[in-house]
């Protein structure tokens, strides 16, 4: 179904008010649904987010053979029954980060296959590192035409391997894989994102052996199946925290955004604070009071692994700055055609120029307006969606899908902040 959303702006003022709440992480509670392969023992997931991306994600692991039952937020997952490690191709065309299943299923079933992952909204996504990495533990790849299929009849061995820029799900996929592999693996030049942090310390609580948590270089001594001993919790999404404090930065009064890890957020709330706005940081809430006549300022921004920048908060932060004071730089370093939303914001009024596919300056403050849009991806998805609530009169986002994917009800939740957004279902 490709809804949409009608909202109507508020035309620069700062309106919203109340409390919201940040569900859990999407780039957090996929990641560990594929960790329930490498387990022989249920796996229960708590703070599970209800939202497309792990729709999808059940459907793979239930076309697997696994056993996934929800009950609100808590997710229990039984892989014990699964016999194959041949991915669902349509659904893992649609979403990239199934491509984490590999590493589990190849080290469990000793075979598996990934569908060409080709360029996608946000530029070329090449998946080398996956390939190499898997080659190195022992496994022969062969390219069809529809798809990679992975071959390591004898079971994966350890290695050493370094990655050539630092990934996430490379990261993530490999030290699964590494678990159940034979010997010693070392990871260097990892991802230290608290979602990869905190999955390798699940792995760790369910019985792998994982040295360097939270450091540069993981060395990973396979073993057996896991067993997990107790539920456990997927992380606050960080990009939603930040997004909702962009939103109220922007557009509210008064706005409490609760069940957040601010410390995950440090960078955006240190670029925040320097800009001008007011932030009171507590435990696990964040507060934002902006005085009517709050001015902010221009600033440099450069995306970065963790814990600089994010890359998935760039696009709502570029609908802040162009309500900034003076001229803000961007320079977007993970991913390359990252940007290219920006021309949508123009039309919105922005006064924006993109240099190259990597940078991009803003002048502002320029008042938006009202535009028919189509979300791109999940998250110059929600950028737009903030930029037509600032924007005066009544605009349309379309393929809200791509929205649905990473924040649940987000429009329910915005309403109850004093948004007006409608969904539109065709
Ligand atoms: N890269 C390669 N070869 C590879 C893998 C990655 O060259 O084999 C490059 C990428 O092209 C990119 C850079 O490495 O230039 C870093 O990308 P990374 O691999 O870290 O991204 P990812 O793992 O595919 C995850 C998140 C993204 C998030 C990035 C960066 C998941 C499922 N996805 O992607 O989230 O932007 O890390 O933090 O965890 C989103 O949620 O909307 C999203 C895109």
């Amino acid at each position: 179904m490709r809804d949409s959303f009608n909202i109507t702006g508020l035309g620069g003022e700062r309106k919203l008010k109340g409390e919201i709440r940040v569900g859990g992480a999407k780039n957090h509670a996929l990641k560990l649904f594929a960790a329930s392969v490498l387990c022989e023992t249920p796996l229960t997931l708590e703070n599970v987010p209800a939202i497309e991306d792990i729709e999808r994600m059940t459907e793979i692991i239930e076309k697997l053979g696994g056993a996934v039952v929800r009950e609100t937020d808590q997710v229990r997952i039984d892989t014990k029954k699964m016999s194959t490690g041949e991915i669902d191709r349509d659904t893992a065309k649609k979403m990239r980060a199934s491509i984490v299943l590999t590493g589990p299923l190849l080290a469990r079933f000793g075979a598996t296959s990934f569908p060409h992952p080709g360029g996608d909204v946000i530029g070329e996504r090449p998946i080398d590192f996956f390939i190499e990495g898997f080659e190195k533990m022992g496994a022969t790849v062969e390219v069809t035409e529809q798809e990679y299929k992975l071959v390591a009849k004898n079971g994966l061995k350890g290695a050493d391997i370094f990655f050539r820029w630092i990934s996430v799900t490379a990261t993530e996929t490999l030290m699964m894989a590494a678990a159940l592999a034979k010997g010693q693996t070392t990871l260097r030049n990892v991802a230290m994102e608290p979602e990869v942090v905190d999955l390798a310390e699940f792995l760790v609580s369910a019985g792998a052996q994982i040295k360097g948590i939270g450091t540069p270089t993981l060395i990973i001594e396979g073993g057996a199946m896991l067993r997990p001993i107790k539920p456990h919790a997927v992380l606050p999404d960080r990009i939603e925290t930040g997004s909702f404090l962009i939103l109220g930065a922007l557009a509210a009064t008064d706005l409490r955004i609760t069940h957040c890890e601010p410390e995950h957020v440090r960078m955006l709330i240190e670029l925040l604070l320097r800009s001008g706005v007011e932030i009171k940081v507590e435990r696990d809430t964040l507060h934002i009071k902006n005085a009517a006549d709050c001015v902010r300022r221009a600033m440099t921004l450069k995306t970065h692994e963790y814990p600089g920048f994010p890359t998935d908060l760039q696009a709502p932060m570029m609908v802040y700055l162009t309500q900034a004071n003076g001229e803000s730089r961007v320079f977007e370093t993970v991913f390359e055609g990252r940007l290219a939303y920006t021309e949508d914001l123009v039309r919105m009024g922005a006064d924006i120029t993109l240099w190259n596919p990597h940078q991009a300056s803003v002048k502002g403050p320029t008042p938006l307006r009202s535009a028919t849009l189509e979300s791109p991806d999940i998250r110059a998805g929600l950028a737009f969606l903030i930029a037509a609530l600032i924007a005066t009169g009544t605009s349309t986002l379309e393929n809200v899908y791509h929205i649905d994917r990473g924040y649940a009800q987000i429009e329910e939740r915005f309403r109850k902040l004093g948004a007006d957004i409608k969904r539109v279902s065709k």
